[in-house]
């Protein structure tokens, strides 16, 4: 596995790095002593643990800063770098088990649920009521972001998971068309390799090679069956031929990717991409951000397509940011927080720089462009085109989920592994997997 850096500190640390850098204290108290009667001292600050690292995610996360500090509230930096949040996630459980929890964090999906049950939480029911979430949210969202009648987390935006990049440059060269079905696909990976051309990018992370399976499951079966995998686990759909053409469709897709496929961070995958070293990617639409934010113009320098049999469903991902329960203090800026990443004007920027697209059922659709505008189209239109992602945690408990990607992760990187076999193994493993609680998002799309 690549180790990724840690750049994260803890809370009784900042003090430190403030101290290695008076520079920064002086530039904040000269103004202020001089003009503005020490506002700038006072401002109320909010910590706060997240895992984007990415040139995208880190313009968002200036974004957030920026507007954050105009309203005289300070975002002390939490980052600890890890796709999909997989290394987040243990730092923030380490930091609340020795009481130094920060007072807010990006934490997606079912964890919400299964954090709020344990109370550790903060309600910012106020800020929702004030802010008319119920009304201006997308329902599915409002579900997510409730736990037991209580709003427990501020969404940030909807990514689309299954989500086709291409690059233009290649595909025009070639005369190639984006494949709307995997004959299509079969097409266009021969002649790219007749062409010397990688055809698809990818990672052999665990995350990123379920992120992928997830999206080639939903293109052979339907949402419902969909469920049956990775909601409701049942052992039979691990047995079913549509899970069978699952497996062998991604052993067929390994054969159009690097030989053997590397540990590389996502952000890697779209700089090849971006870079023509590949012609195509499977990925979440947070590339899209990181393909803008290395200079390529969304239909100019690569564009996307759903991946074939996908275009009528949007495989969702929420990011959210929820309000760690320490003693109260922090409350007020914890809830200016919260109500500053839903406010309209911060959710277009913010969404625009990371890919994804607003939590808001209205946004302005004149500034997106044409990938989120289809994303939004899919989303905003049948609920039952919104799919859940298994990968990102909306699906089902974190270790149902490990364990499930696991087995995914065995089979992707294990050639002589037989289907069947990965059948098998799935289905002894899903059996004692503990069954989702009602309640949570993962319950309220079983169909
Ligand atoms: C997802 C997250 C995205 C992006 C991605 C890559 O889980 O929702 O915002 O950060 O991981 O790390």
């Amino acid at each position: 596995m690549q180790t990724e850096q840690q750049d994260f500190w803890p809370a009784e640390e900042d003090t430190h790095r403030q101290q290695r850098k008076p520079h920064r204290w002086r530039a904040l108290l000269i103004p202020c002593l001089l003009t503005l009667g020490c506002s700038a001292v006072q401002a109320q600050s909010v910590q706060v643990l997240h895992w984007w690292k990415s040139l995208s995610e880190q313009q968002a996360v200036n974004l957030l800063t920026t507007k954050l500090a105009q309203d005289n509230l300070q975002w002390r930096d939490g980052l600890v770098p890890s796709g999909s949040g997989v290394g987040a996630s243990i730092v923030l459980k380490s930091r609340i088990l020795a009481g130094n929890a920060p007072e807010a964090a990006q934490l997606n999906g079912v964890l919400v649920s299964e954090w709020a049950e344990l109370g550790l939480l903060l309600d910012i029911d106020n800020v929702a009521q004030t802010g008319k979430w119920e009304k201006s949210l997308f329902p599915k969202v409002w579900n997510l972001i409730q736990v037991k009648n209580h709003v427990v987390a501020a969404p940030l935006g909807i990514h689309r998971i299954n989500t086709l990049f291409y690059n233009k440059k290649i595909f025009s060269k070639l005369d190639l068309k984006p494949p709307a079905s995997w004959e299509e696909f079969d097409q266009v990976v021969r002649k790219l390799q007749q062409a010397g051309i990688t055809p698809l990018a990818q990672s052999s992370e665990v995350w990123q090679v379920a992120t992928l399976f997830e999206t080639v499951l939903l293109s052979v079966s339907s949402p419902g069956f969909y469920h049956d995998v990775f909601v409701r686990k049942q052992p039979s759909a691990m047995m079913d031929a549509r899970f069978a053409q699952a497996l062998k469709r991604l052993r067929i897709l390994k054969k159009a990717m690097p030989n053997p496929v590397a540990d590389k961070l996502w952000m890697d995958l779209s700089r090849q991409l971006a870079e023509g070293q590949a012609a195509m990617l499977i990925m979440g639409d947070w590339a899209k951000g990181e393909l803008n934010a290395l200079g390529l113009p969304t239909d100019t320098g690569f564009s996307c397509v759903a991946v074939p049999g996908t275009a009528a469903y949007h495989i969702y991902d929420v990011d959210t940011l929820v309000m760690l329960a320490r003693d109260g203090s922090k409350r007020s800026a914890q809830e200016k927080l919260a109500q500053w990443v839903v406010s309209p004007a911060l959710q277009q920027e913010y969404n625009q720089v990371k890919g994804s697209i607003p939590v808001l059922k209205n946004p302005d659709l004149t500034k997106m462009d044409s990938c989120a505008r289809n994303a939004w189209k899919v989303f905003s239109g049948d609920a039952a085109a919104q799919v859940p992602s298994f990968a990102h945690r909306m699906a089902t408990d974190e270790i149902s989920r490990d364990a499930m990607m696991n087995e995914i992760h065995r089979f992707f990187m294990d050639d002589q592994m037989s289907v069947e076999e990965a059948q098998k193994r799935m289905a002894t493993m899903v059996r004692a997997l503990p069954k989702n609680k009602a309640g949570n998002d993962a319950q309220d799309i079983n169909r």
